[in-house]
């Protein structure tokens, strides 16, 4: 039993008797939890620029991620031999105005990303600009929507194959979804950042691809772009995964060399430098007490 003159229980580091006094704290262990849970959110934020997110917020990014992956399932859905990107792009633009939502890619950035879902083709790696290119058997292409709804946003993408494709870009759409899904099944509390790059980059390097290293996951959820950077490269961070943290995985896997070069003309469109194809995959993921749940449950 506590005594008048010890530490309270609740850490303020003032005696009990002039803290919580009469409340014992271990007969009131939710408020115990909520207290450790805050100091845990201050230090987060305060070290990492992490937003560990509260039940109400999960379930606004839980319905925008639910948004996204229905937004890009249709559109991957849309893209055949013969539709241009900017179709696309203005199809998927449609639908987030129908749901009530806004695309964030548009108007993004600096210079502002001047369409609303990016289209990556063959040796485009991501942010690739939606134009009057029209698609052709043997391109594989990579749409990634992100969609801001009652304020809160969720990201995602996938790849499609248009017609029949060469066994190299077969490959680096396989090692990609491979590489996204074996770094998503070893997520839970207490692994670090690190680990998740560590699984990436050692299943794409024993099947002859590159991982990219010039863009990184991300958290996400009140913001497009929020703490922590996620890398898909070997990396030595730390920071530990706790619940409440949502974040992106989306490992962008190349068949030749890892270097991206950004188009000098419109500073987005990043590519190979070799121009081999490149593949990516992206789910948003929250992190829980359990491990995880994906948040964007699109269909392969
Ligand atoms: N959706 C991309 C990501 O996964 C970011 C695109 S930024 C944009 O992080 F401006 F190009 F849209
Ligand atoms: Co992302
Ligand atoms: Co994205």
């Amino acid at each position: 039993m506590i005594g008048r003159n010890d530490p309270c229980w609740c850490g303020s580091g003032r005696k009990w008797k002039q803290c919580h006094f009469p409340n014992q704290g271990t007969v009131q262990p939710k408020a115990a939890d909520h207290l450790k849970i805050n100091q845990l959110k201050e230090e987060y934020l305060r070290k990492y620029q992490i937003l560990i997110k509260s039940e109400e917020q999960i379930k606004g990014i839980r319905e925008s991620c639910q948004l996204a992956a229905h937004i890009l399932d249709a559109t991957c859905q849309m893209a055949k031999e013969g539709v241009t990107t900017l179709a696309l792009n203005d199809f998927a633009h449609e639908l987030h105005l129908k749901a009530g939502a806004v695309p964030a890619p548009l108007k993004y950035g600096q210079p502002p990303f001047p369409k609303s879902i990016c289209t990556s083709l063959n040796e485009v790696i991501c942010h690739g600009i939606p134009d009057k290119t029209t698609l052709k058997s043997g391109d594989i292409l990579n749409i990634d929507v992100t969609c801001i709804y009652k304020g809160y946003y969720g990201d995602c993408s996938r790849m499609v194959a248009i017609g029949s494709i060469t066994a190299e870009k077969q490959l680096v759409i396989d090692v990609a979804y491979e590489c996204l899904m074996r770094s998503i099944a070893v997520l839970k509390p207490g692994i670090p950042i690190s680990e998740i790059g560590a699984v990436i980059e050692s299943y794409a390097l024993s099947k002859g691809c590159s991982v990219v290293n010039q863009f990184v996951g991300h958290g996400v959820g009140i913001q497009f772009h929020e703490g922590p950077q996620i890398p898909h490269y070997r990396n030595a961070i730390d920071i530990r995964l706790t619940p409440g943290m949502t974040f992106t995985i989306e490992p962008m896997i190349n068949a030749g060399v890892r270097e991206a070069v950004v188009d000098p003309l419109d500073k987005w469109t990043a590519r190979t430098r070799d121009h081999k194809p490149s593949a990516q995959w992206e789910h948003t993921i929250l992190l829980t007490n359990e491990g995880f749940e994906i948040l964007t449950p699109w269909k392969r």
